[in-house]
């Protein structure tokens, strides 16, 4: 029994690494994703009714482990199911910090059951233990922050001295979990000081970083999810959740870096805040000044119809729009009269990593049609019409010109070296940043006002009229 319990963890490691590889291309990623479920299934299943402790005993209690799978499985799909693609970010960090709870539970339970027998000497198993508890506790109550602030119900919250005091809760963690580590003491008060120290911890580490940084927290929080899972993994001997807390707590670690880069922010600056941490980038940023100009729908359409080369800018309003079957739609219409149509796609456009991607794949936009930003600035110079649909920070040009902006230093798609641009938004209303965009007042620029969905529908009608 207990060898195709270890084979059944063996395919099911395989199929977590064939997923992620899978889920790296678009094309791939929906198999890539069943692939690795059906492994975790197997693991489950196979832990379940396989496993046997030393004294050859299996699991049993069958009633609660199905009881519970069944109602995590029902209220999941649920969850899953009614998701808006803009609401994602949320939904990670929700079931992130579920997922860094049942770790530090587990923790939490194995020093329960282990302190009494612990010998005094220095004890790998209760640094194991220790290091579970803190890691997942921190994620957990930290994840629960992320998501009530991507869902608007906690605000940016700095108080003064927060690094100091947070570095000090650090070190006073540390000093209790070496106590028990060195076999000093094993009380349970200082299991239950680390719980309560950990999940304010938690707290007090995420509720200063401001809003727009969050999908970083969120990934710096998974990668720590993993972690902690993996010294589970540890802790039982079990390879499946070694392997599975090890991927998840590199890929999470991969993606921090990878968005940090994209903003061109060090993890400390995200951690130790700028952004909306300190005082708000209102406060901090050039007011722009200047008068913008308005253009009709009809002549957009004449625009775009006799141009040579058009680049279209999604950004998050498109998203909540719902518009990108209509912007396919346009760009098929703009192609048959013989415009070359591109897509330039920045790395933190929308709400979450590869978001615009994944909006405009349900379009079936094909992928061929993407431009990245470091391959799409040098093509603006050339290009004849940039539209702009529901995009404002990451072609904000405060970003490479004012010093003073809370985004200068984060790469921007250079739209404003175009001959023309053409901005659809509903407003003058700022994006995720709260900042003023002197793109929107340039020479070049003609603001297209009104709901993307509705906008582009009417474009649409336009242009099949010309
Ligand atoms: P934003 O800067 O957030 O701007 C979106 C714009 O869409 C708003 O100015 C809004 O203006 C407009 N809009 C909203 N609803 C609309 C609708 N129905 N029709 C037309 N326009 C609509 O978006 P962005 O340029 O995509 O930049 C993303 C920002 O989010 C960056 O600051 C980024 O750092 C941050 N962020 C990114 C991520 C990731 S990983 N992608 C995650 C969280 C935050 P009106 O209200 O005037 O219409």
């Amino acid at each position: 029994m207990n060898n195709i319990l270890e084979i059944s963890y063996l395919i099911a490691s395989v199929t977590f690494i064939l997923g992620l590889k899978m889920l790296g291309k678009p094309e791939t990623a929906r198999k890539g994703n069943l692939i690795a479920a059906g492994g975790m299934t197997l693991a489950i299943i196979a832990t379940i009714f396989l496993y046997e402790n030393n004294e050859g005993i299996r699991l049993g209690n069958y009633l609660w482990i199905f009881g519970g799978i069944i109602i995590g499985s029902i209220a999941g799909t649920i969850a899953a199911r009614r998701v808006q693609m803009t609401a994602m970010p949320q939904m990670v960090s929700l079931f992130n910090g579920l997922g860094a709870l049942c770790v530090a539970i587990i923790s939490f339970l194995e020093y329960f059951h282990s302190y009494q027998f612990a010998a005094p000497v220095f004890n790998v198993k209760f640094l194991i233990i220790l290091a579970g508890l803190v890691i997942g506790s921190v994620s957990f109550s930290g994840s629960m922050i992320a998501y009530g602030k991507l869902e608007g119900k906690i605000k940016d919250f700095h108080f003064p001295f927060n690094q100091v005091l947070n570095i000090l809760i650090l070190l006073v963690i540390l000093v209790l979990l070496a106590i028990p580590v060195f076999g000093a003491n094993h009380s349970l008060n200082i299991l239950y000081a680390i719980t309560i120290l950990s999940l304010l911890y938690g707290l007090t580490f995420v509720f200063p970083i401001g809003g727009a940084d969050m999908p970083v927290v969120i990934s710096l929080l998974n990668s720590f999810t993993g972690i902690a899972a993996a010294l589970g993994g540890f802790l039982y001997d079990n390879q499946v959740m070694l392997t599975g807390g090890i991927l998840v707590g590199s890929s999470g670690t991969i993606l921090t870096i990878l968005m940090c880069k994209a903003m061109n922010r060090s993890l400390a600056n995200v951690i130790v805040g700028s952004w909306k941490s300190q005082g708000g980038p209102s406060s901090a940023h050039k007011e722009v000044k200047g008068s913008i100009k308005e253009i009709s729908v009809s002549d957009t359409a004449v625009l775009l119809a006799y141009s040579k080369s058009v680049v279209i800018v999604p950004g998050y309003g498109l998203a909540v729009a719902q518009a990108q079957h209509v912007t396919k739609e346009l760009e098929a219409l703009l192609e048959e009269k013989g415009v070359e149509v591109k897509y330039a796609i920045h790395p933190v456009a929308g709400r979450m990593p590869g978001h615009m991607n994944v909006l405009l794949a349900e379009a079936d936009v094909p992928y061929d049609k993407l431009y990245e930003m470091e391959q799409i600035n040098p093509e603006f110079v050339k290009t004849d019409v940039v539209l702009i649909l529901g995009a404002n920070d990451v072609v904000n040009p405060a970003a490479l010109t004012d010093p003073s902006s809370p985004i200068y230093g984060m790469p921007i798609l250079e739209v404003i070296n175009a001959k023309n641009i053409i901005v659809n938004k509903r407003s003058m209303s700022a994006g995720y940043a709260g900042i003023d965009n002197e793109l929107f007042y340039n020479d070049k620029t003609k603001m297209l006002f009104g709901d993307s969905k509705k906008i582009l529908s009417e474009l649409v009608s336009e242009v099949k009229g010309l």
